[in-house]
């Protein structure tokens, strides 16, 4: 089943090249989308995709190239000239306002000279029947800080179909979704496809792009490799050309050693910020040598969870005790103190300081510490080459250590964290949903990375809604549910069908 027009060519990039100072993030780029096609484009981590797009959506002019829009020569001075030609973005990282509504949100900035509230009431019936025709329910009333991410979602592409986008870009629009909102998602790209829309969808997930794309363009740094018809490719095909090597999705690991208790959590009640227990009595045990997985629905009181342990939410009642010392309620720089490490679910928000340069990010809890720094100065000799030694081995892209946070790539920015927090050496390392936008060469290392740590007789907590990555990585399974933990099971024994039912509360009682 396909929707695509032949005969008209909506987008066509011609030998697009984009240089920041003498790094060229694209190198003579082609690309040519036709209407009514979905169009994946697939690179590693820093390949230059979001780039690409960006340069297509007029927040940056190529240094070469040119793009034609309907087959028409284009230069697209900014985002308004995109709008006005019928292209719409969405970002990687969403750009609402938050305490205001869905729909206040989707006409600001487009007001008219009749006023506000005129337009507000017709706003309302705008979205409404957008909203109908293209099966993207949401409640044009409701402010946006109080709707889930999937709904934002939902408001980003309402806002670009409202200004009249023809041609959606969607960056990574499934790395922040649920796996019911990502089904939610791939059926509303097939509503609007159905409707003429064209879509290109940037997506690290190889079983994306079979479920949605009819043609797929794969970049390597910063080169276009191939493009290719998804119903003829196989998913090893495509990550191969990727990487430009083998990928081995298989974690490979030997048999653990059983180890003593790292940490111990008993009866632990959290409240989340509606003051409701999303911890409720929650009893778990993860020893040395050991990964454990948590699986769960997402909202089930994983995020409060690993807050609490963290030392970033309150603890009403229970405990919680780090190699036999007791840590409830104790500050995150004590928690660390306590050999915990936290590769922390929102990376943006609480990673990374994004001003600062790789370099002082990796060393952002240590930088008080030899060799880093001596009686209160800082050695910034000791300081690059740690950064260097990380970049090497973390593969993160560039090699500078120099260049700030916030010009990375989204997945260079993750490899920063979790390099740092890996090399803290923990007794205890939380890692959060790890490999969310990483590409699947980097997942692969980060996967190997979390065993070493396990090989090393660490204890390792692995929280992801991914149940592929649960299940490949893990030596325990617990699933959560309804903020108490209703079933631990061996990795060898878990299959899809048991977790499922497990995580929807048909759990039996704990080991
Ligand atoms: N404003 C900028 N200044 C300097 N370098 C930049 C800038 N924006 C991007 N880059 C560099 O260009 C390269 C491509 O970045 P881009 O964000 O396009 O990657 P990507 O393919 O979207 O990766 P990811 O999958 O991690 O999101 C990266 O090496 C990045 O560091
Ligand atoms: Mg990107």
């Amino acid at each position: 089943m396909s929707n695509i027009d032949f005969n008209h060519k909506v987008v066509e990039m011609k030998n697009i090249t984009k240089k920041f100072g003498d790094f060229t993030a694209n190198d003579n780029i082609n690309l040519t989308v036709h209407k009514g096609e979905v169009h994946a484009l697939l690179g590693e981590n820093g390949a230059g995709k979001t780039t690409l797009m960006n340069v297509l959506y007029g927040l940056y002019q190529p240094t070469s190239g040119e793009i034609y829009i309907r087959e028409e020569k284009t230069s697209i001075e900014d985002p308004n000239v995109a709008i006005k030609k019928g292209i719409g973005m969405v970002h990687q990282h969403f750009m609402l306002v938050q305490p205001f509504t869905v729909a206040e949100n989707i006409i600001l900035g487009m007001e008219t000279t009749r006023g506000i509230s005129l337009d507000m009431k017709k706003a309302v019936e705008d979205v409404k029947k957008l909203s109908d025709k293209y099966g993207l329910y949401v409640d044009p009333n409701a402010k946006i800080q109080d709707i889930s991410v999937g709904m934002q979602q939902r408001v980003e592409i309402l806002k670009a179909l409202y200004r009249g986008a023809e041609i959606l870009i969607l960056d990574e629009p499934t790395a922040v979704l649920t796996p019911q909102e990502i089904e939610d998602l791939i059926e509303i790209i097939r509503s609007l496809t159905e409707q003429g829309k064209t879509i290109i969808i940037i997506t690290h997930k190889l079983k994306e792009i079979k479920m949605t794309s009819n043609y797929c363009t794969i970049i390597r740094r910063g080169k276009r490799i191939d493009t290719v018809k998804v119903s003829e490719t196989s998913e090893d095909d495509l990550a191969s050309k990727m990487v430009g090597r083998e990928v081995n999705f298989k974690v490979v690991k030997k048999e653990r050693e059983k180890g003593n208790t790292s940490i111990k959590i008993d009866n632990l009640v959290v409240k989340d910020n509606r003051g409701i227990n999303a911890v409720d009595g929650l009893s778990l045990e993860i020893n040395s040598g050991e990964i454990l997985g948590l699986a769960g629905i997402d909202g089930n009181g994983q995020s409060e969870l690993i807050e609490a342990l963290n030392g970033l939410r309150y603890v009403d009642s229970g405990k919680i005790f780090m190699n036999g010392k007791d840590i409830t309620n104790k500050s995150p720089k004590e928690v660390l103190d306590n050999n915990v490490a936290v590769i922390p679910e929102d990376r943006q928000k609480r990673g990374l300081v994004l001003d600062f340069s790789m370099a002082e990010n990796m060393i952002l809890e240590n930088y008080h510490k030899e060799p880093f720094s001596k009686r209160g100065i800082l050695s910034y000799n000791n300081i690059e080459n740690f950064a260097k030694d990380l970049i090497k081995r973390f593969d993160v892209r560039p090699e500078n250590e120099k260049i700030k946070a916030k010009a990375l790539s989204g997945g260079n920015q993750q490899k920063v964290i979790i390099a740092r927090e890996v090399t803290n050496d923990p007794d205890l390392l939380i890692a959060s949903q790890p490999t969310r936008g990483l590409d699947v060469g980097a997942i692969e290392y980060v996967h190997n990375a979390l065993v070493e740590q396990r090989d090393k007789g660490k204890a390792v907590f692995l929280v992801s809604l991914e149940l592929d990555e649960i299940m490949n990585v893990s030596d325990r399974i617990a699933v959560i549910y309804e903020g108490k933990i209703v079933g631990i099971i061996d990795a060898k024994d878990a299959d899809e069908k048991t977790l499922g039912l497990m995580m929807a509360g048909g759990g039996k009682d704990g080991e």
